[in-house]
């Protein structure tokens, strides 16, 4: 039996019998479980409220009504300005509904376009609202400044820049011990942070216990299984292989499935054994190729970045892959949110006649780097270690092998947005002003 959103996970049957009386109160604190019955069901997730619980936020200090615009003081002295219509539609009381839970009310539809509050005041520190109806809103100070979207905000949440490398990653490769990342606290949000900004970090001291590899993958979400490799793949060289994995051959650095629409988030490796000769893991960072195309090779970014390249993977009688995608994805400030390139999986090129020729000297460009020893981190990755690796930005690869050798790697990906999810919680708790960062969204 899966549990609906408002049932515990756990199944139990312990949930707030607080009903809509306790729920409706006016400009709630939040957190309190079980704000309110609707439809006969008494709602499990708890009422948030516009608050986020942030110790150190600025309070408010004073609020005008400009036109369609309220503008609100904070202690910090700063002025922050809101649209009316923005402030009356992100009303997140139990009578507006509660973003958390997705039984919400209000939307664009319940308030026109001109709305106006009659009244704007400061209590305790919140700013509250009264509009023409009678509706009364309470925004917390840590919600209003933490969502404001001046200038000054919307800067602080587009600070977070990836790390990008080259082959001296070799030297100085993120790690981290498993007893850190499993702490559930600093030590989790530290190895959090190495994937996010480089892209790629090792775990020590994971061990060789196959069961390992799960754990591995819960440390940032839930195991995504594909076709392609099912739910855990086991990397070794066996008689028979369908896929290039399962050899003793030298793999270039590719991106995992690109011919999935949303390739698999992120990888994870553990190596329960390798050998002395070859098998050696290889890293490029797509986001360092990015910047130097950009810089470098202007026609060739502007054409990976706009002409699609066709991905595929065909196992006959069992299923077709394909998709389109620019090999470079560009965020809304032009800035790259992933990386796409399977050079063994790359189907015939399908754009207009005359830009072909282009897009394949575009391609070359970017694979030239890739192949590169300058873009080239490489590191042995010894039994019992583990690597985690964004797979919409860096790829990987290993050398040759004995296939005799009996080198062992256990392969899954977990979704990127269940690692961003995990990584913005943690943050919350542990250092809030980051928590709500602009992240890459893949390609
Ligand atoms: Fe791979
Ligand atoms: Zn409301």
């Amino acid at each position: 039996m899966s549990a609906g959103p408002w049932e515990p996970a756990d199944g139990s049957a312990e949930r707030s019998t607080g009903g809509s009386a306790e729920g409706s109160a006016v400009g709630s604190t939040g957190a309190a479980a079980g704000h309110g019955d609707v439809g006969g069901i008494t709602t499990y997730n708890p009422h948030l409220g516009n608050r986020l619980g942030i110790a150190d936020a600025p309070t408010v200090t004073g609020a005008t009504i400009d036109g369609q615009r309220v503008q609100v003081e904070f202690s910090d002295e700063r002025l922050r300005t809101f649209a009316s219509q923005w402030l009356r539609h992100c009303c997140w009381c139990p009578e507006c509904g509660n973003p958390a839970d997705g039984i919400r009310f209000t939307t664009v539809a319940s308030f026109p376009a001109d709305i106006t509050p009659a009244t704007a005041q400061t209590v305790d520190g919140d700013l509250v609202l009264v509009w023409p109806d009678g509706h009364r809103s309470t925004y917390g100070s840590d919600w209003l400044a933490a969502n404001a979207y001046d200038d000054e905000a919307r800067q602080r949440r587009a600070e977070w820049q990836p790390i990008t490398w080259r082959a001296e990653l070799s030297d100085r490769f993120p790690t981290v011990d498993w007893a850190d990342a499993s702490d559930g606290g600093p030590g989790q949000l530290g190895a959090y942070r190495l994937l996010r900004d480089y892209g790629v970090v090792r775990i020590d001291h994971l061990g060789t216990d196959p069961q390992h590899t799960e754990q591995l993958a819960n440390l940032v979400g839930p195991i995504h299984e594909t076709t392609v490799y099912g739910r855990i793949y086991d990397v070794r060289a066996e008689p028979v292989a369908k896929l290039g994995a399962k050899t003793g051959m030298a793999q270039a650095p590719h991106i995992d499935d690109a011919f999935y629409y949303s390739p698999p988030g992120i990888d994870i490796f553990h190596c329960l054994s390798n050998t002395d000769v070859g098998g050696m893991s290889t890293y490029v960072d797509g986001f360092a190729i990015a910047e130097s195309l950009r810089a470098q090779e202007p026609a060739a970014f502007e054409a990976l970045t706009t002409l699609p390249v066709t991905h595929v993977r065909r196992h006959p009688g069992e299923i077709n892959m394909r998709s389109r995608s620019p090999l470079i994805r560009l965020d809304e400030f032009g800035r790259p949110s992933g990386v796409r390139y399977f050079d063994r999986a790359l189907g015939p090129p399908d754009v207009p006649a005359d830009e072909v020729d282009r897009l394949y000297d575009a391609i070359r460009a970017f694979s030239d780097r890739m192949a590169s020893p300058e873009f080239t981190a490489a590191i042995r990755v010894e039994p019992g270690q583990g690597v985690l690796i964004d797979n919409h930005r860096v790829m990987h690869g290993r050398t040759a092998f004995d296939p005799a050798s009996g080198r062992h790697i256990r392969l899954c990906h977990v979704p990127r947005d269940e690692f961003h999810g995990r990584l913005r919680e943690l943050s919350l708790r542990l250092d809030p002003w980051s928590h709500d960062q602009y992240l890459p969204q893949g390609s």
